[in-house]
């Protein structure tokens, strides 16, 4: 498994207001696509291309297009949906699933309660958008699942981790083809299990306290 920690400053600027408990929801999920955008533009370093050949006004010439099958973009319901904008401006041949977990907030386990993915994602690049690498449990829970149903490598892209959390997916993924595009990681996870400093809970923020 491999991580990427953005280290740019137009991240951290966005990340500082995103984590600012004063900004306004409307706010919010704008900073939340632009720093979609950032991350997607790492996140799809390796996305697959194929050769396409094309004339300019000048002259023919080789390029390269998105190969077949497309990508498949993942975000996990619900704060994964801030996400979805910024990552289809960037990969808009992409086919979009959804995945739904929510985790217990007894025992921080995740459970699945939404699916609409393709059955079979063999030799399919998948991407799954999670804003919060916290325990770790939801992502690996999802990862696993995109795995088994044949998906050839997942490039999972998140806003902040906590050290715990992705410290968990890296030893569940360990030797598999597995990339964490972050943010930021911050210091630790809380007792409630909330990221800290953080950006307190991303969905609420995002969408209100629904
Ligand atoms: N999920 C959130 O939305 N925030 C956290 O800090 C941890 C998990």
């Amino acid at each position: 498994m491999r991580v990427h920690v953005a280290d740019h400053p137009l991240v951290t600027h966005k990340l500082t207001v995103l984590r600012d408990e004063n900004t306004p929801s409307p706010v919010f999920r704008s900073l939340v696509e632009e720093l979609m955008t950032l991350l997607a533009y790492e996140g799809t370093r390796e996305v697959r291309v194929e050769p396409l050949d094309i004339v300019t006004p000048v002259a023919p010439t080789t390029g390269v297009r998105i190969a077949d099958p497309k990508p498949l973009i993942v975000p996990i319901l619900r704060a994964g949906l801030g996400m979805l904008e910024g990552m289809v401006k960037l990969l808009p041949s992409a086919e979009v699933g959804f995945l739904g977990m929510a985790r217990n907030e007894e025992t921080l386990e995740p459970t699945t309660y939404a699916e609409r993915l393709p059955d079979d994602l063999s030799g399919r690049q998948c991407f799954v958008l999670d804003p919060m690498l916290a325990t770790g449990g939801s992502l690996i829970a999802a990862i696993d699942f995109l795995l088994a149903r044949g998906a050839t490598d997942v490039t999972a892209i998140c806003i902040l981790a906590a050290p715990e959390g992705l410290q968990a997916v890296e030893q569940a993924m360990a030797g598999r083809d597995v990339t964490v595009v972050l943010g930021a990681v911050d210091e630790r996870l809380n007792e409630h299990g909330y990221i800290v400093p953080g950006l307190g809970d991303a969905g609420d923020r995002l969408y209100g306290t629904v």
